[in-house]
């Protein structure tokens, strides 16, 4: 689905975060031609990066634990080779830069003269951001994005500094955490970092970032790249729906391979179609039409598909309340007097469905 960022055409709004699938050029072309419409590379800074081991695991379905520092390769080679090389493939490069004044006033306007489309600023210090921002605006005319962590109490307030700033877009959000797992045969955290800890990324922190990013797109106005928990097509629609231009992804890309970009790619289109829309935009920020002050209640009613219901039973076991049961003949039986409409059979069943009254 051809999109446009900052002017620039893309193949498809699915753009790569900064992560170990964008090391280097040779990653990156690999992404461009799965079909991401641009690719944020691995953070640079003025230092290389010494990964402990083992610094990525697997924590669960869709979802990853690490503690990968930024990029391991110096930032010379970045400008003499990596960008270059990616550029000059047709690669729509954002240079990942990280994590201080001293680090990108270092790098910022040779980025810009190699090529890359916009620089996406990043730290793990939240009042390093800002800075960093003044400083990258007063050198490059690209855009510069600024990526938010989901760690950072009051970013709405930031974000709003940022926007006063000069930011061109948003890059929301930043993995999770600090996270830990144990090994439990030997009492070892999983990962090698120092104090065991990592951080989630995935499918995991979906809910949390749907809602950062609907908390995001009520104090801004410029674009966001929705990035964190995508993983199928219908995670990208949430994500929309929830105030996102672009469609970021990062675990789902290392866990699934570059294929997932034109399957999410083709599937969001195919959702578009189906649903009458013309593009991504005739989504974005779509819940907010439904937020409202009050809580919804009398409206709420759940109704059964007879034909898709297999009695699995699964309703009744669900119900907290025992508002469930079949009949000697099997059929579905509801006590209305029990049922607090709490939605969770809902949840569980395709066979049951809401009916909203007006
Ligand atoms: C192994 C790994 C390494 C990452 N390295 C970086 C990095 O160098 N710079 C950065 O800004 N984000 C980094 N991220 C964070 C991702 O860009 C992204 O914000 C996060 O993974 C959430 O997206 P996801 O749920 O689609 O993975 C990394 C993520 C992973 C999984």
């Amino acid at each position: 689905m051809k999109t446009e960022l900052f002017g620039r055409q893309m193949q498809s709004p699915v753009i790569i975060g900064s992560g170990p699938m964008s090391y280097g050029a040779r990653g990156m072309i690999r992404l461009a031609e799965g079909g991401a419409g641009a690719v944020v590379t691995k953070t640079i800074t003025g230092h290389a990066a010494v990964n402990p081991n083992a610094h990525m695991v697997k924590y669960a379905p869709g979802t990853l634990l690490n503690c990968e520092k930024w990029s391991d390769y110096p930032m010379a080679r970045w400008l003499e080779k990596e960008i270059p090389e990616a550029v000059s493939a047709g690669v729509n490069c954002i240079a990942s830069v990280g994590h201080t004044v001293r680090d990108s006033s270092q790098c910022v306007e040779q980025l810009e003269a190699e090529g890359c489309m916009a620089i996406e600023l990043v730290s793990y210090r939240q009042e390093t951001l800002l800075p960093m921002l003044e400083d990258t605006k007063r050198r490059v005319k690209i855009p510069v994005i600024v990526k938010l962590s989901p760690n950072t109490t009051d970013f709405p307030a930031l974000a709003k500094q940022c926007e006063d700033a000069g930011a061109d877009a948003f890059t929301a959000f930043d993995s999770i955490g600090p996270a830990m797992r144990i090994d439990i045969e030997t009492g070892h955290p999983v990962l090698g970092q120092g104090d065991g800890c990592g951080w989630l990324t995935g499918e995991m922190i979906r809910p949390f970032i749907i809602e950062k990013v609907c908390e995001l797109r009520k104090h801004t106005s410029l674009p966001i790249i929705g990035l964190g928990g995508i993983g199928k097509w219908q995670d990208a629609v949430e994500m929309a729906m929830a105030g996102a231009d672009y469609i970021g992804i990062c675990s789902a890309v290392i866990l699934q391979g570059p294929e997932v970009i034109r399957k999410l790619d083709g599937k969001i289109d195919e959702y578009l179609r189906d649903h009458g829309y013309s593009s991504l935009r005739d989504i974005t920020g779509m819940v907010h039409r439904f937020l409202t002050a009050d809580d919804r209640s009398g409206s709420y009613r759940i109704k059964m598909d007879p034909k898709l219901c297999t009695h699995c039973g699964k309703c009744v076991r669900i119900c907290p309340y025992e508002a469930r049961s079949f009949d000697e003949r099997g059929g579905m039986h509801t006590d209305m007097s029990r049922c607090r409409k709490c939605g969770l059979c809902v949840s569980a069943c395709r066979a049951l469905y809401v009916e909203e009254a007006d």
